[in-house]
């Protein structure tokens, strides 16, 4: 038996409310897999520990994880703390500083999940973002000039290195390889004269290993509207942090909503943890109601699992989801369902076998 150490951050508003049933998705799995278990410790970091602390983790906080094998991640970022430090200092930060360059987002159609476009099969909604996660125009990397005068200037700048567009690119051209699908790369290069010249450049250079491989590329406004009206043009998507971000948003709203959009944040390596987490925030809309859909975190530990390489339980987790969606079972209000966040947890654990 393998046990993995899942080090788990519920952090703030509704990612406390669905970490809870992760973990008890990942216990089920143990329960019927004799070759699994997992062994969790939970750290209460985020914006109450901010409030408390003064910061969003302690100094060592990311020598701590180094120990874990995975990072079960709910959300952070809640008013009351400003979002840049809350999400820099805690969640950019353990991306970063883990490597976990690649964000590997489904955004896929699920049968019985809601779909807002007419006129779309739902077969044709089936993609998976490979976002670069580690640099770009998340870098960090500006200042804030002769603030609050007139002469106030700020730059952001985006950092796009060779290493780390190649490693994303390659990483993207070898799933599309494995999965034989297409490869779309949606950059700017029209508008951003460096930064996405450059991306464009690498991407067609990487392509020289893969003959195999059709590809396309797409401009990133082209690429929205595309998602909307003829959205099986995209299969394997490559792009920048930024882009990426937006994208899988409008991912999720054309695929069942924030409560169904999962994501995984890969050090490939394994040299450091990789951290998993649903792309919804913190909803501090619906936070403490009990509503939330779990079915994201449930999917990204689905994630986790193909990870570690028990690809049949990542399947095993997205076809029970993908039922209860069909027969509406414990479903939550985002949903149309009326069940409450446990309720949907322990029907998903209940399907499993
Ligand atoms: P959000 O994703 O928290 O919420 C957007 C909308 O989607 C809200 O109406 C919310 O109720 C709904 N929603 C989200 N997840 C849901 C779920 N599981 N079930 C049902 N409904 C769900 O985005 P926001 O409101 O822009 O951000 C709130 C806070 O979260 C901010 O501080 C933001 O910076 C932070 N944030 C964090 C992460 C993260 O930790 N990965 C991601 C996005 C936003
Ligand atoms: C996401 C989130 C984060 C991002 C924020 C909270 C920094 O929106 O995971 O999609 O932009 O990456
Ligand atoms: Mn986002």
């Amino acid at each position: 038996m393998t046990e993995y150490k899942v080090a788990l951050i519920p952090g703030d508003g509704i990612g406390k409310e669905v970490v809870a049933e992760g973990v008890r998705i990942l216990n089920r799995v143990t329960e019927l897999d004799d070759r699994i278990s997992f062994s969790f410790t939970e750290y209460p970091w985020g914006c109450q520990y901010y409030l408390e602390h003064g910061e969003m983790m302690p100094k060592d906080g990311i020598e701590t994880l180094k120990n874990y094998d995975a990072i079960l991640l709910g959300a952070v970022g809640y008013p009351g703390v400003p979002d840049h430090i809350s999400l820099r200092d805690l969640l950019l930060r353990i991306r970063h500083d883990f490597d976990e360059y690649i964000n590997l987002r489904p955004v896929k159609l699920l049968k019985g999940a809601d779909c807002p476009l007419k006129d779309v099969p739902r077969e044709d909604i089936d993609m998976i973002f490979v976002r670069e996660n580690s640099e770009g125009e998340y870098a960090g990397s500006g200042a804030w000039l002769y603030p609050d005068s007139e002469q106030e200037v700020v730059i952001q700048n985006g950092v796009f290195s060779r290493k780390g567009c190649e490693r994303v690119i390659r990483y993207a051209y070898e799933l599309a390889r494995k999965e034989k699908k297409t490869l779309t790369s949606v950059s700017k290069g029209n508008a951003l004269n460096y930064s996405m010249v450059f991306w464009d450049k690498i991407f067609r250079e990487v392509g020289k290993d893969y003959p195999d491989v059709e590809t396309h590329t797409l401009l990133v406004d082209a690429a929205s509207m595309f998602m909307v009206k003829d959205p099986k043009r995209l299969q394997v998507v490559v792009t920048s942090n930024l882009f990426g971000d937006i994208l899988t948003d409008l991912g999720a709203a054309i695929s069942g909503g924030m409560g169904l959009a999962a994501g995984a944040n890969l050090n490939p390596e394994k040299k450091f943890p990789s951290m998993f987490e649903p792309i919804h925030g913190s909803a501090p809309d619906i936070a403490g109601k009990g509503i939330a859909n779990p079915l994201a975190t449930i999917w990204t530990c689905g994630q986790m699992l193909d990870f570690f390489g028990y690809e049949e339980w990542g399947k095993k987790i997205v076809d029970a989801i993908e039922q209860m969606l069909v027969e509406k079972i414990a479903l939550t209000p985002d949903q149309g369902g009326t069940a409450s966040t446990q309720e949907c947890g322990k029907a998903l654990a209940e399907l499993l076998h």
